[in-house]
């Protein structure tokens, strides 16, 4: 197949496209490397590399020329920038998912699988988040997560196009950029882990999350692109589990025999206190399911990183 991966040098882009080269596809990356690297790509014969931004509909039409798959990445991902700048995060978020759509209505309706975000569901009580949970989403991220959710189902129900929304909730793995004042709470654990340094938890540490490891959601993406029952939908993307991140702490420092005994630091505000996905329907329609352990997952992260 002919891929196209948006955002294909950033954390999961990246390997996306590993997983789409390993099995013989050709892909095109479309990114604007705002937070995304060159050196996350390998040199291939297979691979081809746009330098642009999603917002461009010139570009994007240029980049779905003869492509059969699309794997929407591309976003301005972290919510602190979006709260920022919400008219870049409309313009990029949003009107990059409704110009690839529109492009690719218009130049053989490529299959698209998007980069959807558990910031839909905000921080309304009742867990697990189901798919049919409310949503209330809480920042310009969320909102054009979510609206971007609503154009790819209207372009299935009105075009009849295979739209495929992931709700990713937090995805961990190598790669992920543990230098940005944005990045997920474990890379940032695993950069005090290997400084030998103790990381200051926010808040209590009692607030949950749901890890899932980044292959796992590369799995998702390859399941739901070929699904053809998943044509329409939206799936979480999580493990159904939900941890601490004082267990996070705990489980990844216990990984090099430490202890961690963390400072605690005031809570952020805007945090959601407890997050954890019902996988039913990914388990169910895609035949999807989590095939990494936390701890595993921890350590190929931290293995990836000592080099
Ligand atoms: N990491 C997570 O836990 C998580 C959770 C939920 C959803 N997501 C979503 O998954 C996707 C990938 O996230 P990530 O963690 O790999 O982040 P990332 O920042 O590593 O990747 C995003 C990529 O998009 C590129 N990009 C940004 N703006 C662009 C634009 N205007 N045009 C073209 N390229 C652009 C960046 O350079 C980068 O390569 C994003 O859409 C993000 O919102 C991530």
């Amino acid at each position: 197949m002919n891929a196209l991966v948006t955002g294909g040098a950033g954390f999961i882009g990246s390997h996306i496209v590993e997983r789409l080269l390993a099995e013989g596809h050709r892909v095109r990356v479309l990114d604007d490397f705002s937070t995304g690297k060159r050196e996350n790509l390998p040199d291939h014969p297979n691979l081809e590399v746009v330098r642009g931004g999603v917002e461009d509909y010139a570009t994007i039409e240029a980049c779905v020329e003869s492509i059969d798959w699309i794997f929407h990445e591309a976003a301005i991902a972290s919510v602190p920038k979006t709260i920022e700048a919400p008219l870049a995060s409309q313009r990029i978020n949003y009107g990059g998912t409704l110009n690839l759509l529109e492009a690719a209505r218009h130049h053989g309706a490529p299959r698209l699988v998007f980069a959807a975000s558990a910031a839909a569901y905000g921080d309304l009580p009742g867990l697990p988040k189901g798919e049919a949970s409310a949503v209330c989403p809480l920042s310009p991220y969320a909102v054009d997560k979510v609206a971007s959710e609503h154009a790819l189902a209207a372009y299935h129900h009105l075009h009849g196009m295979h739209t495929v929304s992931l709700r990713y909730f937090n995805v961990f793995g190598p790669r992920q950029d543990p230098s940005s004042p944005y990045s997920g709470v474990i890379s940032i654990f695993v950069d005090h882990l290997l400084a030998g340094t103790t990381p200051t938890v926010l808040g209590d540490g009692e607030q949950t999350r749901d890890f899932v490891y980044v292959a796992d959601v590369v799995e998702a993406n390859l399941r739901a692109i070929t699904t053809d029952a998943a044509a329409g939908g939206r799936f979480n993307v999580g493990t159904g589990h939900a941890v601490t991140l004082n267990e996070l702490l705990t489980a990844l420092y216990r990984l090099r025999g430490r202890e961690p005994h963390p400072q605690h630091g005031p809570a952020r505000a805007g945090d959601i206190r407890h997050s954890c996905a019902n996988i039913a329907r990914a388990r169910e329609v895609l035949g999807w399911r989590p095939a990494t352990a936390l701890v595993e997952g921890l350590q190929r992260l931290v293995s990836s990183l000592e080099g």
